[in-house]
This record gives C-alpha cells, sequence and structure tokens, in this order.
C-alpha cells in the first residue's frame, strides 16, 4: 500500500486494539485514504508508534493512545485526547477484545465480571462518547466474532458477550439513527492473526484443520478480508445500511455438516457444468 487515495482526508477515526491484527490492518487502510487514525494499545507502544509512522508514510496522521478498554477512566481519557486534539470524530471501531476461555463449569464470578468489562462495557462506553464529537453525523463498527451466534468449547464467555455487542449494535443503529449515525457489526470467522493461533491451541479446541475443511470456500480468512468489509461499512457507499451484522467467514456459518470435503456419494461436488448446458442435460437429471 504506497498511493494515498485522499478519500478521507480530514476525517478522524477511533479504533481500539489497533497496534497489532485486524486493528492495524484497518488503520492503515483508512490512512492510505487520508484519514487520521486513533491506534490505541494496551500494552505494545513500539507496535502502537509503528503504525502511527506508517500510518502517516501513507499520507494519512494520527496518534497513539495507551488505554486499557476494561477501565471506564481509560476510555474517557482516549476521547478526551481526540477532543483535544481534533475537536470532532467520524469513526468509532470497537475492535480490541478479550476473555477468559474455560468451559462454562469452570467459569468462575471474576471471569464473567471481566468478560463483561472487557467487551461489552467498552463498546457502550466508546459508543457514548464517539456520539458527543459526530456532530456531522458518523459510523460505528463492531467487530465480533462467529462465536455470537455458534457454540464450541471454551468460548462461551466471550461468545455471549459478543452477542451482546451485536443487539446493542441494534439498538443504536435506532437511537442513533437521528443523528446521522449507523452502527453495524463485521462478525468474522477463522481469521489469520496471532489471536487464531493462541486460541487454537487451547485445550479443548478441534486441531485448527479440522475447522478450516469445513470453511466452504476453503481457507481461513485474513486481516484484509475484515479491514476491507469494515472499511466499506464506514463509507459513504453504506449509508443506508445500519443495525446489520455482516459476516465475514468464507461461508463457514451458512454450511451445515455433511460437508462438500466428505467424499461419499451423493454429497461428491459435481463437476462444473459447461456453460450452455441446459438443466436437462445435467449428468445426473434422468437418475
Ligand atoms: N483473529 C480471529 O480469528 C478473529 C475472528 C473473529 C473475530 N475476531 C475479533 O477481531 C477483533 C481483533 O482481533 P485480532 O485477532 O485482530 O486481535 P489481536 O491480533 O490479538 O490484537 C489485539 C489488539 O487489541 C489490543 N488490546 C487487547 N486488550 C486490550 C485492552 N484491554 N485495551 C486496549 N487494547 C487492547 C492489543 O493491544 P496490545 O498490542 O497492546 O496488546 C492489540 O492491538 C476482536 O474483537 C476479535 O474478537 C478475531
Amino acid at each position: 500500500m504506497t498511493t494515498t487515495d485522499a478519500s478521507r482526508r480530514d476525517m478522524v477515526a477511533v479504533i481500539t486494539g489497533s497496534s497489532r491484527g485486524i486493528g492495524r490492518r484497518l488503520a492503515l487502510l483508512l490512512a492510505a485514504q487520508g484519514a487520521s487514525v486513533v491506534v490505541n494499545y494496551r500494552t505494545n507502544k513500539d507496535l502502537a508508534d509503528e503504525v502511527v509512522a506508517e500510518a502517516v508514510r501513507l499520507g494519512g496522521g494520527g496518534f497513539a493512545v495507551q488505554a486499557d478498554m476494561e477501565n471506564p477512566e481509560d476510555i474517557m481519557r482516549l476521547f478526551d485526547e481526540v477532543a483535544d486534539r481534533y475537536g470532532r470524530l467520524d469513526h468509532f471501531i470497537n475492535n480490541a477484545a478479550a476473555s477468559a476461555f474455560r468451559k462454562i463449569l469452570d467459569l468462575k464470578i471474576h471471569h464473567l465480571d471481566r468478560s463483561y468489562g472487557m467487551n461489552v462495557r467498552p463498546f457502550v462506553l466508546g459508543a457514548q462518547q464517539a456520539v458527543s464529537l459526530m456532530d456531522h453525523g458518523g459510523r460505528i463498527v463492531a467487530v465480533s466474532s462467529y462465536g455470537s451466534t455458534r457454540a464450541f468449547a471454551t468460548y462461551a464467555a466471550l461468545g455471549s458477550y459478543k452477542a451482546a455487542i451485536e443487539s446493542f449494535v441494534r439498538f443504536m443503529a435506532v437511537e442513533f439513527a437521528g443523528y446521522g449515525i449507523t452502527v453495524n457489526a463485521v462478525n468474522g470467522g477463522l481469521i489469520e492473526s496471532d489471536s487464531l493461533h493462541y486460541f487454537y491451541s487451547m485445550p479443548g479446541m478441534a486441531p485448527v484443520e479440522t475447522v478450516l475443511a469445513a470453511i466452504p470456500l476453503g481457507r481461513a480468512g485474513t486481516v484484509d478480508d475484515m479491514a476491507n468489509a469494515i472499511e466499506f461499512l464506514l463509507s459513504e457507499k453504506a449509508g443506508y445500511i445500519t443495525g446489520q451484522v455482516l459476516a465475514v467467514d468464507g461461508g463457514m456459518t451458512v454450511a451445515a455438516p455433511p460437508y462438500y470435503h466428505d467424499t461419499s456419494d451423493p454429497l461428491r461436488l459435481p463437476e462444473r457444468p459447461t456453460h450452455g448446458t441446459r438443466p436437462d442435460d445435467l449428468p445426473h437429471a434422468s437418475s
């Protein structure tokens, strides 16, 4: 990415958790379009500073802010810094996430409280602050995951709160529409990142290869796949879309077992018909 398309010149975006992974990729995508990006991190200052330097090199701007999203005072300070520096905001992307990965019977009270405090509360507190700075309308996007609608080992404490975030998206969409603000979520499937390999190395998880084999598009998603979908929802083109959850998962959550990679008949993927073949000419039409 070397050119500036400048379509977001003068726009300001806050992206929580943008020192690494999906947030970092999105920050650089927006910066390459001329935006100023507020790069939030918890511990990796060096990485966040690198993102800001790269954002400037790409033709955008921005600055890094250390703020732990679990701490409400840090969230207020982050938005105060945005207000001091720019006096306005165009995009708020609630991306940072963390949780305890344990079976439900092993979840303690503090795991439940911290998962709420790390995932749901920062989205709501962040959105309240964001709205106060979006005096010309704006866009809010929350990053969710397939655990919001699908159950699998050790993900209950995060998946259930991702579902709560998606629910808040709908309520916010209705409440903030009058301010010209849209609110949507992007729900990621298996996305190549630091957290994917950490997560699938945990006890109780299936080997990641078995999950990859069940994805219709045949591969894990990339941080670009996620950033591109978020960027679309932040764009003018998405101006009439609000309250929605867009899945970026290669078809994973619409496929049910048994899958096509099960090669037993009758599920084997049929040969692609040549163009011009009529339904009655298909090989299986007479059987
Ligand atoms: N990776 C996947 O397979 C996948 C799939 C679906 C959805 N998602 C969702 O995508 C989002 C981003 O995930 P990712 O995989 O890109 O993450 P990642 O690569 O693990 O990066 C996490 C980012 O969040 C920051 N962070 C963590 N805890 C924080 C806190 N308490 N306060 C502020 N910042 C914090 C980190 O900062 P430091 O660098 O300072 O630690 C880092 O910038 C999450 O909402 C996740 O649930 C991921």
